[in-house]
């Protein structure tokens, strides 16, 4: 099997004034952006308990390295703090406005993200998607986002993604079958249930 579960470090502790202050901030534009525009794919995940695990896999030995990109980025928060815990951090969006809001959040806060808009479906993927199944609100087009970010869908040491529930198990499929081998996946299911798994060998197109 190509996707092995790795157990999430563990973090304990306060979480720092600055990141609270960010977070606090954060919130408080996400409710005015959801109140001015219509996302309805956008939903935020719990983003104290994502900057936890990240603190935790930042310089833990369980890291290949310090790359990073979010899927489906929405409005940057966990790409930014990814940032905030050293990794080298990136964002791909399919929706625009999000991608502005997400750039703006980072220069804020002299953060060096990058957003790419578009898609996330690694090129020549967007028919096992579509035939995979009808999903929720996972896009398929403008898949010219890794170019954009200078980057090939392997470089990432790890990736994270909120997915709807019926966006599951193709989130999992396209990361086992585009991440390099070592690179971990860390996925956010509600709640406080957050999922990390590894990639442990080069898988068969
Ligand atoms: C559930 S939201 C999570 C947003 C963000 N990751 C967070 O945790 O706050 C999923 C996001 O993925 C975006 N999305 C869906 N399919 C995409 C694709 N193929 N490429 C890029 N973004 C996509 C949606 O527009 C939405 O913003």
């Amino acid at each position: 099997m190509p996707l092995v579960n790795v157990h999430l470090p563990a973090v304990d502790g306060e979480i720092p004034d600055d990141v609270s202050r960010f977070l606090r901030d954060a919130d408080r534009r996400i409710d005015e952006y959801q109140i001015r525009c219509r996302a309805p794919a956008f939903v935020p995940s719990n983003y104290e308990g994502a900057y936890r695990v990240l603190q935790g896999l930042a310089d833990s030995p369980l890291m290949r390295g310090t790359l990073f990109c979010e899927w489906g980025s929405g409005y940057g928060v966990v790409a930014c703090l990814a940032s905030i815990v050293g990794f080298e951090s990136a964002g791909i969006e399919a929706e625009g406005e999000l991608v502005y809001a997400a750039r703006q959040l980072a220069e804020e806060y002299e953060l060096p993200v990058e957003f790419a808009h578009g898609s996330f479906v690694p090129p020549g993927n967007e028919d096992r998607v579509v035939a995979a199944g009808e999903y929720a609100w996972m896009t398929t087009d403008s898949d010219y986002a890794y170019d954009e970010l200078g980057m090939e869908p392997n470089d990432f040491d790890l990736i994270y993604a909120y997915p709807w529930p019926d966006e599951e198990a193709v989130t999992a499929k396209l990361f086992e079958r585009n991440a390099g081998p070592g690179a971990l996946l860390l996925t956010f299911h509600g709640s406080t249930e957050f999922r990390l798994r590894r990639k442990t060998k080069k898988s068969k197109k």
